[in-house]
């Protein structure tokens, strides 16, 4: 990377949790489009886990990605062990709030922080010029925002459209946990959310979605697109639909806007 830099070239960084899938790879397209070297990052990282969640059977294919990577033109893919990025005596953490704080936030009360801290670690480490996320997990994209912002890290941060199946389910890594009769009722999510985004009331929305077989609605709501406080109708800002739902034991989650 410092021949690539030394050379004058822009380096793009994505950074993933590898399990690969189309909704990554556009990541990989922008990254390509905008910057002349694309640094993929794969790391499924343990701090943005709680100890009830899903770290231990976390899809991985190593093999599979390194062919995707390889097919999309990606420059380079840096697969860290957890030693690496957390080594013996490692005891920082960054504490985030604002955008951190609602929707996920209250759910999942140590997910944005462990985010924040090895998003920061990976910039800091491969000092790219932009690194790009994706608007699926629109909330971690506006944490990130944030927390480059508020430590002033000289990184771009760009974002990416969801990539969505033809009947509109977001494309996640989690979708492989989900059985045959779940996959056919996942894409209500979407068009719950997009039932908000055009004026349906978000709480006939969460009834529409248990009707549809959904466990648990976590939430469903309008949000400002970028500080994510509650949307002030008429305020002139954007807004985001944001919700997050149990679908038996898979937990899937999205966005659109408004
Ligand atoms: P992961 O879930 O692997 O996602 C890596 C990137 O791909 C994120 O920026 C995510 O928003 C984006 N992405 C996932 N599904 C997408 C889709 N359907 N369309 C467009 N982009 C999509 O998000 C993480 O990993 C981690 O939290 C990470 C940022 C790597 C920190 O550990």
């Amino acid at each position: 990377m410092a021949q690539w830099r030394a050379g004058g070239d822009t380096i793009a960084l994505v950074p993933t949790m590898g399990a690969l899938h189309a909704g990554h790879i556009a990541l990989v397209a922008a990254a390509l489009a905008l910057a002349d070297r694309a640094v993929v990052s794969i790391f499924v990282n343990p701090t943005q886990f709680a100890p009830h969640e899903d770290l231990a059977r976390y899809p991985r294919d190593e093999a599979g990605d390194l062919a995707k990577l390889a097919g999309a033109g990606a420059h380079l893919v840096w697969a860290p062990p957890v030693a690496e990025i957390y080594p013996e005596g490692f005891a920082t953490r960054l504490e985030v709030g604002g955008a951190a704080l609602p929707l996920e936030g209250a759910f999942r009360p140590h997910h944005f922080g462990g985010v924040a801290t090895v998003v920061c670690k990976l910039l800091m480490s491969a000092m790219p010029d932009m690194a790009l996320f994706g608007e699926k997990d629109f909330q971690q994209l506006a944490v990130i925002r944030q927390m480059a912002r508020d430590l002033v890290l000289p990184v771009s941060i760009r974002s990416v459209p969801t990539v969505r199946e033809h009947d509109g389910l977001a494309l996640s890594s989690r979708n492989a946990y989900l059985t045959e009769d779940e996959r056919y009722i996942a894409p209500m999510l979407y068009k719950a959310i997009s039932d908000v985004a055009r004026g349906r009331d978000p709480r006939d929305a969460a009834s529409a979605l248990l009707a549809a077989g959904f466990a648990k609605v976590d939430y469903i709501e309008v949000r400002d697109a970028e500080t994510l406080a509650p949307f002030v109708p008429g305020s002139g800002r954007p807004g985001r639909v944001l919700a997050a739902a149990w679908l038996g034991k898979t937990r899937l989650i999205d966005n659109v806007a408004c």
